[in-house]
């Protein structure tokens, strides 16, 4: 394939990218932040250069549409997240976003009219990292969107609902960003692995599976903050302690079952002095496995086994779920699209399973998915350490391009 995609252009967009972060050192940049509305604009003004229409949508997503050659086609739908976790990698979610864009650049460039629609998706909200719930701007395009995430509150404090009317957007209103399944043929995502399994097969690139099933729980528990200098060991009701004891259940709990993870992935101790036996704890637990049934016995035995804890040290826990989604396979002919892809560009074509989420797990309902991975470095992610070759940004966009242009619907 001629190169006329830029892995350069690909490699320096990303950059750009990092630099809308809430810490100048840290990337980060959630949903709603004004990091996130100057990422947004930047990716408006490439999708137009790339000859897209560009719009953001009611929750905040950035949409990009390329005409196919009659107007008013169903699309193919491309896109990837545009927020990142804190103190994150330049490429979870913003490589599969400005890849996509660059390979319709390469259309527009040749003039090339394809017999469907393109349209690239930068969602607001993957990683749900400031209100807990996660793919909200999927979410809202499938039409799955629940208003009750809009109560979910942030570090500050703020709820969703009032982080949405201060950026000038109508909570009201996010029904309108669904999308019907008949304006979409399919969805395609390219992503960083986020895993080491790439790096060991010696491959640049690889064809997703399936996107593993993940449940997440914000647990409280209830102790009694006292004198750290005054209360015998006997008579505490220490939170942190009771929280330690779960934390170490769901390591047990998950190194049990082969493929099954669980962590606790934030902790907030309270009131957090030195001198203060904690009296409230509050922790998140996430647990994900490709086997849902593995995932959800689990779910069930690290919750028993906190209770259990809480009875044991006087301590009261409330354990409420955030969000939940099933494993979500990638469908079938369009793996086979994208092995085709990878082959032609002199690849060999392997599979292999997401253990990270995606947005492709709320896409599912309206359309079949799809996914391509790109190798990381080592399979770091969630990290600044994450690190992709320029050489393997140019393999993950000339495959995407050729998926795109040999596209063949259902
Ligand atoms: O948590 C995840 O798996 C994704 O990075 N949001
Ligand atoms: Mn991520
Ligand atoms: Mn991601």
């Amino acid at each position: 394939m001629p190169a006329a995609v830029s892995a350069e252009r690909i490699w320096d967009r990303c950059e750009q990218l990092a630099r809308c972060s809430e810490h100048p050192e840290k990337l980060t940049r959630v949903f709603l932040s004004k990091e996130q509305v100057e990422a947004s604009q930047l990716v408006l003004g490439w999708m137009r250069e790339a000859g897209m229409v560009a719009r953001l949508d009611a929750i905040g997503n950035v949409v990009g549409r390329y005409e196919g050659n009659r107007p008013e086609l169903p699309c193919l739908m491309l896109g990837s997240h545009l927020d990142t976790v804190r103190d994150a990698g330049k490429y979870d979610g913003m490589l599969g976003v400005v890849t996509a864009i660059e390979c319709v650049a390469r259309l527009s460039a040749r003039g090339r009219r394809l017999p469907f629609a393109v349209e690239v998706v930068g969602f607001a909200d993957e990683e749900g990292v400031r209100f807990g719930a996660t793919l909200l701007g999927s979410h809202a395009i499938a039409g799955t969107f629940d208003p009750k995430v809009l109560d979910g509150r942030d570090r500050a404090g703020s709820s969703m609902r009032q982080a949405l009317e201060d950026a000038g957007l109508d909570p009201d209103r996010i029904s309108t960003a669904a999308r019907r399944r008949d304006e979409i043929l399919a969805y395609g995502e390219l992503h960083i692995e986020q895993g080491p399994v790439l790096e060991a097969e010696g491959l640049p690139v690889g064809v997703v599976t399936a996107i593993n099933g993940f449940t997440r729980y914000a647990v409280d528990v209830t102790g009694v903050a006292g004198h750290a200098g005054t209360v015998p060991m006997t008579l505490r009701r220490d939170a942190l302690a009771g929280a330690a004891e779960c934390a170490l259940a769901v390591e047990r709990i998950c190194s049990q079952v082969p493929d099954l993870v669980g962590t606790v992935g934030r902790c907030e101790v309270l009131p957090g002095a030195v001198n203060v036996i904690p009296g409230s704890v509050k922790f998140t637990l996430d647990i994900r496995s490709p086997r849902d049934p593995d995932r959800l016995t689990a779910v069930r035995d690290v919750l028993a086994e906190c209770r259990a804890v809480g009875a044991r040290r006087g301590l009261k826990l409330d354990a409420a779920p955030i969000m939940e989604h099933a494993t979500t396979p990638c469908a079938p002919w369009l793996m086979d699209q994208m092995a085709a892809a990878i082959d032609a560009e002199g690849v060999r074509p392997y599979r292999l399973p997401s253990g990270a989420g995606h947005d492709g797990m709320a896409m599912q309902a309206i359309a079949d998915v799809c996914m391509v991975f790109v190798r990381c470095e080592k399979g770091i992610s969630h990290n600044p350490a994450e690190a992709i070759t320029v050489e393997d940004a140019g393999t993950g966009a000339r495959v995407l391009a050729r998926f795109i242009e040999g596209f063949r619907g259902r």
